[in-house]
């Protein structure tokens, strides 16, 4: 990949991810040079045509070889969005959960520190303030999620590393190839499956996914800080809907009717009825795509 001094250079983790695949896509379209660190196995599949435009680093898991991928990218920017999402996790998780979500993103800050790389871009989720706390785990995912923002904070506190950690809430948007509650949705309403869902009055919080990219590139805009190593910002569609709401949303949108079963099965274990973040909005930015037009781009595929 060719070089121009100018350009701005971004290494890209979790960019096999949902999110970080539009990321990437924007990354290049916007000129940024990009480079994207994967697992030997990783699927490329959704960075399609884009695999030519940008370099791709395979991370063998060891210290050593991050350093020597984050060195020889040299970007100044590192957007790190890697991360296994458990909502619940077995005895079987453990390893996996704290190598992707703890050991990765602190293998990624050391070569990043040793390389002189002073941006980061991380990723946190509302789900560390469970009950509206300062820090309180939903689960194990959560946990963990919390376990990196504090070795960040070591990072931050001893080397010239500058962090912007964006609280995300949910995000959406169309081709989504996580099995997330939207998807069941969309699969509902286009065959008119039957849905066990709980009572339903648990608020979300849906952040459509350009917006969501839009709110990466703002927050690398805010770096570098002079007086603060470490900005955490919500990222919020500022309008969460409770679950009712959103069927509602897209049966007004499809003009379908959805076979719920409301209270067909029960809460999950410490549900999040109220989703909370206590850090302030990321400034700057705004969604600008509405639930409707969000919805009706996931329904009928149009942008
Ligand atoms: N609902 C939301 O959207 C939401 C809410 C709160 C926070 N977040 C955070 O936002 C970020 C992006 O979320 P997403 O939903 O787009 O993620 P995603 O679609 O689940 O993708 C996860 C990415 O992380 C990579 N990954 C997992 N374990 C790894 C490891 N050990 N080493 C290297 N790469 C690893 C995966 O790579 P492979 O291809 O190798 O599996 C994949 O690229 C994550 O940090 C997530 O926690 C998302």
């Amino acid at each position: 990949m060719a070089c121009d001094p100018g350009q701005r250079r971004a290494l890209v983790t979790g960019a096999t991810g949902y999110i970080g695949s539009h990321l990437v896509k924007f990354l290049v379209d916007s000129g940024w040079q990009t480079s994207i660190v994967i697992r030997p196995g990783s699927d490329l599949g959704c960075l399609d045509e884009l695999q030519n435009r940008i370099e791709i680093l395979v991370h063998d898991g060891t210290v050593a070889g991050m350093v020597k991928l984050v060195a020889s990218s040299r970007p100044d920017t590192v957007f790190h969005l890697a991360s296994l999402f458990l909502a619940q996790h077995r005895s079987e998780d453990i390893d996996t959960l704290v190598t992707s979500n703890v050991l990765f993103a602190t293998q990624l800050v050391e070569a990043m520190a040793t390389a002189g790389c002073g941006r980061l871009i991380n990723v946190g989720t509302s789900w560390q303030h469970y009950a509206n706390d300062g820090y309180n785990p939903v689960n194990l995912y959560a946990a963990t999620k919390q376990a990196f923002d504090d070795i960040l904070r070591y990072y931050v506190e001893a080397t010239p590393i500058k962090a912007v950690t964006l609280t995300l809430f949910d995000s959406y948007g169309p081709n989504d190839p996580r099995r997330k509650l939207l998807s069941l949705l969309r699969d509902a309403a286009m065959h008119g499956t039957r849905l066990q869902m709980s009572p339903g009055d648990q608020l979300i919080d849906l952040v459509y996914i350009d917006d969501m990219i839009a709110a990466f590139l703002c927050a690398a805009s805010l770096l570098p800080v002079p007086d603060r190593a470490h900005m955490r910002y919500r990222v919020s569609s500022g309008e969460p809907v409770n679950l009712r709401q959103l069927v509602a949303t897209i049966e007004r949108v499809t003009g379908k009717t959805l076979a719920i079963d409301w209270g067909g099965r029960p809460y999950r274990p410490r549900e999040v009825m109220l989703p909370f973040c206590p850090h302030p909005p990321l400034p700057g930015w705004a969604p600008s795509i509405s639930l409707d037009q969000g919805i009706a781009r996931v329904m009928f595929g149009a942008s």
